[in-house]
């Protein structure tokens, strides 16, 4: 393989170089400028399907060009044309914990991706969600780095296959590297005040498994560490991307990262500084900053850059076009009847299905089909809302008038499909609440004998751009709730959103309280699925929610020190906890035993209710005295245990001295020996676990 690509970097000219590390986005030149691009070589598309990019891509190779690569946002399915699958968000499946059927969404979503010609997806997100006030928290699996690694290595390999070559395999990419979503405040793309320690201890190890399963590329972050821009930060992209996690793929930056360094973070006068910077800083390809093109040619004649460095950029991009075949085959399957295939939805089903977490119930659910339902709020009937971002409702231009394709499944039409004695839908209430409509639905809930009320968040106030200082239901769902509950009647309250709310009312106020953020294609027909008890809810939440939004950051991980351990005007813990989620049945966990000299951990879990279910076990560690501060507790296994009612299953946990481990003052990760606790359970609550000392008798380091 080198040969023949060192072979042919040895014929580039200068240009097709520079061309070759250019990424066009489509919807922003005209045809005739995408064509001048192909006849020049450039080497990759984004967001070009179908017909479109073959006809681009024959005009590169009839051109005598390498191939072009097409890459294309496919975060929960090829969601960008209008007849694929819809799965469940990131946050929506992570709360599934279930690693195989991540995998599989995955290579169904290569399968469909493919159709169009795509030959890369920009996916796994493998971002940590630790402050909801950021826009772009459905797009990751929440705050964990363990439960992120497991999900985002599982697709990883879903989308590149066993086989790299064949044409249902695509190039995954690991993104935001690094650190994007622990931006201060929560504010997209602003500078995240970490350390490279703590990158390595907490950030990294997600994308050490996305390489570890040989993720083909990583796209580089919009924002900044401690000042220093990522797309320049070679520390960042060269010493510890490639260098410590030994990733030998392809690094694209993320949208006009290039441009940012002059128009944004400001820290580079020109396209030529910033171009060099970016180059120098370990980006191979630059995404859709046109002006690299001469920018970077003209650095080189002015001998600002040796060409050499383009040459390894050059060979980084064709290592991954000839893994996935490109060289060889530059087009992929066009099979279009992969799209929404019976295979496909019924993943999507049962996705959807193992993703409901149920957050309270007081014994309301699940509900006789018989009930005389009331369905009151915008977000049981639309489906954009259930989607949520990365769909063709958001890019690559905002079409939310488009009308939704079917096959999908609203909360409405859930309901409709199985309740006997009718329902009837409230009111939509949009923008400012609409008194007319709030009477309408409160006499609709009076002649009721149960309320579903269905709020939360929409694509327009969530997604790239989209922060929330107050990360709570709008003020007309507020005003709604409060008209339902003066009306005595029970209400099962259902969120619908793109990240947890703060919603201590509604969870006070509410029998019952259920979510599954954005539940796909058919996250509507689960949640009426659990309601009406066809499913017993086994979702966990992969995401802590906040009581109040200033009481952030508050993910389970916590460090000790804090004087006082909580706000004075707020309650020391969250609403719900990370791993938290109930069922119709219950658990119990007996017979903890750890063996310390072989770190052994072994349990016996019970279904100890009269309804079978799925209980996802949760094993989290503390080291009781390290030479850094390091989290109460922190996750490092978990195991989905399927169990018949009254049924015992004894569940195993192997580990090795490195699960045990930190990152430490000097940025080495060690396991330290001392005292140590192991804790199982159903939840990170302290509450559900069971929690056994143990000692590590000897310092290992790795
Ligand atoms: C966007 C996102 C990135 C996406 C890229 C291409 O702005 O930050 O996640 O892959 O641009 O659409």
């Amino acid at each position: 393989m080198k040969d023949r690509i060192k072979q042919i970097i040895e014929k580039m000219t200068l240009e097709q170089k520079a061309a070759q590390l250019t990424q066009i986005s489509y919807a922003n030149v005209t045809k005739e400028q995408a064509e001048m691009w192909a006849k020049r070589g450039v080497g990759s598309f984004l967001h070009v399907i179908g017909d479109e990019a073959k006809r681009l891509q024959d005009i590169a190779v009839n051109s005598g060009n390498i191939p072009i690569i097409f890459g294309i946002d496919a975060i929960h399915g090829h969601c960008l044309n209008r007849n694929a699958t819809v799965y469940p968000s990131q946050l929506s499946m992570a709360c599934s914990w279930n690693i195989e059927l991540a995998e599989r969404i995955a290579r169904e979503t290569a399968q469909e991706v493919t159709t169009d010609g795509a030959h890369w997806v920009f996916a796994p997100v493998l971002c940590l969600a630790r402050d909801i006030r950021w826009g772009r928290v459905d797009e990751t699996f929440g705050e964990d780095p363990y439960l992120t690694g497991e999900l985002g290595a599982a697709m990883v390999k879903g989308y590149q296959g066993e086989d790299n070559s064949v044409t249902t395999s695509v190039a995954a990419c690991a993104k935001h590297f690094i650190g994007y979503g622990e931006a201060t405040g929560g504010r997209d793309s602003y500078d995240s005040e970490i350390t490279y320690r703590k990158i390595k201890d907490t950030f990294l190890p997600p994308f050490e498994k996305a390489i570890d399963a040989g993720c083909a590329t990583v796209m580089t972050a919009y924002g900044s560490i401690d000042g220093t821009p990522c797309t320049a930060d070679d520390t960042l992209l060269k010493d510890i991307l490639r260098g410590e996690c030994g990733f030998d793929g392809l690094t694209v930056t993320d949208w006009a990262n290039v441009d940012h360094l002059v128009n944004t973070h400001r820290c580079y006068e020109n396209t030529v500084e910033a171009s060099i910077a970016a180059l120098n800083g370990g980006n191979d390809m630059m995404m859709f900053t046109a002006g690299f093109y001469d920018a970077i040619i003209s650095a080189v004649k002015q001998k600002r850059v040796q060409e050499s460095a383009l040459d390894t950029a050059v060979e980084h991009i064709l290592r991954v076009k000839q893994r996935f075949g490109l060289l060889d085959s530059p087009y992929k399957n066009t099979d279009k009847s992969v799209l929404t295939c019976v295979e496909h939805i019924k993943t999507a089903k049962e996705i959807a299905e193992e993703s409901v977490v149920l957050l309270k119930n007081d014994g309301l659910l699940p509900i006789d089909k018989k009930s005389k339902i009331a369905v009151i709020g915008e977000n049981a009937t639309d489906i954009r809302a259930q989607y949520g971002d990365w769909t063709y409702f958001t890019h690559p231009t905002p079409n939310y008038e488009t009308k939704p394709v079917r096959p999908y499944v609203t909360l409405l039409e859930g309901i409709a499909a199985r309740a006997k004695a009718g329902y009837e839908l409230g009111c939509h209430v949009l923008g400012e609440a609409d008194d007319g409509e709030i009477q309408k639905a409160v006499e609709l809930a009076k002649n009721s004998d149960v309320i579903i009320f269905a709020f939360g968040d929409n694509v327009k106030i969530s997604g790239e751009w989209h922060d929330l200082g107050k990360c709570e239901p709008t003020s007309s769902q507020q005003k709604l709730f409060d008209a339902l509950c003066a009306v005595g009647k029970p209400i099962i309250s259902v969120m619908i959103a793109s990240k947890p709310l703060c919603i201590p009312q509604i969870a006070e106020r509410s029998n019952a309280l259920i979510t599954n953020f954005n539940g796909g294609m058919f996250g509507g027909e689960a949640i009426a699925k659990a309601i009406f008890g066809e499913i017993n809810p086994c979702g966990k939440l992969p995401i802590t929610f906040p009581y109040h939004t200033g009481q952030q950051p508050c993910y389970y991980a916590q460090l000790l020190g804090w004087h006082g351990t909580k706000y004075q005007d707020l309650p020391e813990k969250p609403l719900f906890p990370f791993g938290f989620g109930l069922s119709y049945t219950s658990y119990s966990y007996t017979d903890v035993k750890f063996d310390e000299k072989n770190l052994k951990l072994s349990a016996t879990v019970t279904n100890t209710g009269d309804r079978d279910g799925t209980e996802i076990a949760q094993v989290y560690f503390r080291d009781k005295v390290s030479t850094v501060l390091t989290p109460v507790k922190r996750l490092i296994a978990f195991k989905r245990v399927g169990l018949k009612s009254g049924e015992s299953k004894s569940i195993e946990f192997e580990f090795t001295p490195k699960n045990f481990s930190f990152v430490n003052k000097a940025e080495k990760r060690v396991t330290e020996k001392g005292e140590f606790t192991i804790m199982v359970g159903g939840s990170s609550d302290d509450g559900d676990l069971t929690k056994l000392d143990f000692n590590i008798d000897k310092d290992y380091s790795f």
